[in-house]
């Protein structure tokens, strides 16, 4: 194929990406290590408290699970309200997949098992639909890489076939085999819409988002199977990020533009924020950083985009100055709005901090935890929307007293059972060991199961503002498995190798649908 000449852009930054790792290598080396960690009560996991609210997470989990396996298994989603199944997901299993790292999690041995017998009967070839390159990636590859990082370690004793976590890898393989045509492009940024039928694409733009996270789960991949092109597929996708062009596309130092033209490498807007489209590429900066110190260009582009961020994005609505939330931007023009979504920012500014050991970014992300959870307390359902604002001249007329007392005003008030406050919260949690968040947690936990509960499961809702949250959407995503389960019991469990260290130094690091992945070593 034709190759453009901004490839030469990244082949300068492919290099640093590209390295053989010494065995040895040093895990997550301290190297700015100056935060006192001995501030806040002790940690009050495992009082009788968070064990009980531990196993109402659990028992919440397991109707979500007897739902979707009685109606919906082994398709992607159960649709509670009537018992039927979804396949928004190709059909191969989504709530399976992104289920089994939280019941292994969760001990949930039977659960884990189905679930392992599930994943070796999948052929990932077989779709009608289009694959998105980056949602499979998050849930089906992140999932069965996590899985199988948790039963080829901690929690072997949970298979009841050995055979089924070797094929855990194996499938993993097989699915980065069937997608890895993606990569196919001029430049080497990856389509994301794929047509596996006919190897086609849709031929548009890709994101900053489904660019960015993808090198995680890949490098993963490589590292475990030793076959190195999945690492030098996503490094050279990555190269084209962490090195944007033009110049314009970087409005702000690290803050990017979204849209990329797969053709050139070239970004083609300056639109952006931690919002859906954009969220996890800053996500996996740091993350990455975790995974494996020698990622220390991706630390630095955290850094840049965490500084921006602080300097140029922070906003404090006139109606509650005492919030602090991150607008988005359209080149240097500050857009006063925000998402459900972007709230998974507090949590990663909290990570950030900790890991690189720098209090003023842990102490900026409680302060978004703080606005996040304002989005929850205000509403009627105790429930956050899944978009709001506060620019003083937009507010709608029927939003004012609202507005007046909240600091934001709802621009979409369904909520898709997501994570995001929760697992800011959880961020929170672990870096202050502060109570207040696992209280926090358990408020919205018990308003999301108030609310949300239906039928067989739990569904999407149409109006967190409704007292009894509007109409269900009849649609239990898959991440409510992964993700929202996950963290609500997470905060409140025991200490245990995976969950997030106060200190720093993580054995494992979270993929951005809650995921668990072990570390390099
Ligand atoms: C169940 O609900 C879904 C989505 O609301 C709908 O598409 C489907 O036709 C319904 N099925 C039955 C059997 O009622
Ligand atoms: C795609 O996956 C299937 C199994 O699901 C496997 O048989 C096939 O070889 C894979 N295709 C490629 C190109 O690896
Ligand atoms: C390594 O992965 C690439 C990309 O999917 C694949 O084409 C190649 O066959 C794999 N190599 C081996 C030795 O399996
Ligand atoms: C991407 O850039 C190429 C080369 O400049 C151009 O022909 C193509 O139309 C662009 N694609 C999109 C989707 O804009
Ligand atoms: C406010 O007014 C809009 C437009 O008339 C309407 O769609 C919306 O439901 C109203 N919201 C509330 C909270 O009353
Ligand atoms: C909200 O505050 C503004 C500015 O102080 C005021 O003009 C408006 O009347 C208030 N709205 C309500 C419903 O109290
Ligand atoms: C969740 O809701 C069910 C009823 O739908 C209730 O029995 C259970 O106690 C609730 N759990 C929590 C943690 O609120």
């Amino acid at each position: 194929m034709t190759r453009f000449t901004s490839l030469a852009l990244g082949a300068a930054f492919l290099s640093s990406l590209t390295y053989a790792l010494p065995s040895n290598t040093p895990l997550n080396t301290p190297r700015y290590n100056n935060v006192k960690n001995n501030c806040g009560p002790p940690p009050s996991y495992g009082t009788p408290h968070a064990i009980s609210r531990a196993q109402a997470v659990v028992d919440v989990f397991k109707t979500s699970w007897d739902g979707y396996y009685t109606y919906a298994f082994p398709s992607d989603e159960l649709e509670p309200v009537n018992n039927t199944a979804s396949n928004s997901r190709n059909g191969w299993g989504a709530s399976a997949v992104d289920a089994l790292s939280t019941a292994l999690l969760m001990g949930e041995t039977e659960t884990v098992n189905q679930i392992l017998e599930h994943i070796p009967t999948i052929d990932w070839s077989q779709t009608s639909d289009e694959v998105s390159l980056f949602e499979t990636t998050i849930r089906y590859l992140g999932g069965m890489l996590s899985g199988y990082d948790l039963l080829s370690g901690p929690l072997s004793h949970l298979a009841d076939d050995p055979a089924n976590v070797d094929a855990l890898l194996a499938q993993a393989i097989n699915l980065a085999n069937n997608l890895s045509y993606a990569f196919e492009t001029p430049s080497g940024v990856p389509w994301n819409n794929l047509d596996f039928a006919t190897r086609g694409n849709d031929g548009s733009e890709n994101g900053l988002a489904t660019v960015g996270t993808l090198i995680l789960e890949w490098v993963r991949l490589a590292d475990l199977s030793g076959n190195e092109t999945y690492r030098s597929l996503v490094h050279k996708a990555e190269n084209y990020l962490i090195a944007p062009s033009p110049a314009s596309s970087e409005p702000f130092p690290g803050l990017l533009g979204t849209n990329i033209n797969v053709t050139t490498g070239l970004f083609t807007d300056a639109k952006g924020g931690w919002v859906g489209g954009s969220d996890s590429f800053y996500e996996y900066l740091i993350k990455m950083y975790i995974y494996n110190p020698r990622y220390e260009l991706l630390r630095d582009r955290w850094i840049a985009a965490a500084d921006s961020t602080i300097k140029y994005l922070t906003s404090h609505p006139v109606s509650r100055p005492d919030l602090t939330f991150v607008a988005a931007y359209d080149g240097t023009t500050l857009r006063l709005r925000s998402q459900h979504l972007a709230c998974f920012d507090g949590g990663n500014f909290i990570l950030g901090g900790q890991v690189l050991g720098i209090e003023k970014y842990i102490n900026y992300g409680l302060a978004l935890v703080e606005g996040c959870h304002d989005t929850y307390t205000s509403t009627a359902t105790g429930i956050g929307p899944e978009q709001f604002a506060w620019d003083p001249t937009s507010v709608p007329a029927n939003q004012s007293g609202f507005f007046n007392t909240s600091g934001f005003y709802i621009t979409d008030p369904s909520y898709d059972l997501r994570p995001e406050v929760i697992e800011s919260f959880y961020y929170a949690y672990r870096a202050t060991s502060d109570p207040k968040y696992q209280d926090w947690a358990w408020e919205a936990f018990v308003a999301i199961n108030a609310t949300t509960r239906v039928g067989s499961g739990y569904s999407a809702i149409t109006n967190v503002n409704a007292p009894d949250g509007g109409d269900f959407s009849n649609f239990q995503e898959s991440f409510w498995f992964a993700e929202v389960l996950k963290y609500s019991y997470l905060i409140q469990a025991p200490e245990a190798e995976w969950q997030v260290s106060k200190y720093g130094k993580n054995e494992w690091v979270f993929n951005t649908e809650a995921h668990p992945v072990r570390v390099s070593h």
